[in-house]
């Protein structure tokens, strides 16, 4: 099952006379169970692309279809659904809500979603077994290290059992052990057969992954997927 196909994807920036072609026309296919790194310098277009591929925004031409859904056309409304169930989303800063339990923020997409109370309280603490950090359930963001936190992120984005976990820059706030250990979980979930894409600028992270895009400019250089191994 193909998870992401992107085809001949442009996002074009304009303000007043002014346009950034930001991304410059990129297909690609990622497949269930793949563990993908998307690379390159900044600017490239890393960062337009994460947007595109999680649905926070939508292409200026071309198409992208998760898990065969064309969703380069949907409503705010319906791309809204498809990031709260479908795609788990793992950033730099993790995100957490600082006056909430570690739980509880693992809890909220399930808050979202609709789900009861005690069905919700249970996925929380598996989602932080899974990960390591269930001793922390009841630890603020703010009484974790960094590591712990991403872990707790990590947590809330497999709560849902989306399609997809994307991964923007996790390891960059991280100390070396921390980072290594968070890379280690993420490969850890893709041998379990999720689909992990993770977006760094760093060579080491993304040799964690199975395969490497390597972005430039706005393009992906080579065919788009160049296996880890095979020569840089
Ligand atoms: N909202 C925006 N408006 C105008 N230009 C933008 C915007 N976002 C990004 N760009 C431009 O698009 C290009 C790619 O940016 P970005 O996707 O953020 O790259 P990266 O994440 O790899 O650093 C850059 O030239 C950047 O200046
Ligand atoms: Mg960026």
């Amino acid at each position: 099952m193909t998870v992401i196909e992107l085809d001949d994807v442009r996002k074009i920036y304009r303000s007043g006379t002014l346009a950034v072609e930001a991304v410059r026309g990129v297909s690609a296919r990622i497949d269930e169970g793949e563990m993908v790194a998307i690379m390159g310098p900044s600017g490239s277009g890393k960062s337009t692309l994460m947007h595109i591929i999680g649905c926070l925004d939508v292409p200026t031409s071309g198409t992208y279809r998760l898990m065969g859904d064309d969703v380069s056309r949907m409503s705010e409304v319906e791309l809204a659904e498809v990031r709260n169930h479908r795609i788990g989303f793992v950033f730099q800063q993790y995100n957490l809500l600082p006056s909430l339990q570690a739980w509880r923020n693992v809890e909220l997409p399930l808050t979202y979603a609709g789900v009861g109370k005690l069905e919700r309280r249970q996925r929380a603490m598996e989602a932080l077994e899974r990960v390591g950090v269930a001793e922390q359930a009841l630890h603020r963001p703010g009484e974790m290290s960094g590591g712990q936190q991403q872990r707790v992120a990590v947590a809330r984005a497999l709560v849902t059992n989306p399609d997809l976990i994307l991964c923007d820059e996790p390891t960059g706030a991280l100390d070396t052990v921390a980072a290594a250990e968070v890379l280690s979980l993420l490969q850890e979930l893709h041998r379990a057969g999720r689909t992990v894409v993770l977006i760094t600028h760093e060579a080491e992270v993304a040799a964690g992954a199975e395969k490497i895009m390597r972005i430039r400019d706005g393009l992906f250089v080579g065919d788009g997927g160049l296996h880890v191994g095979a020569g840089a």
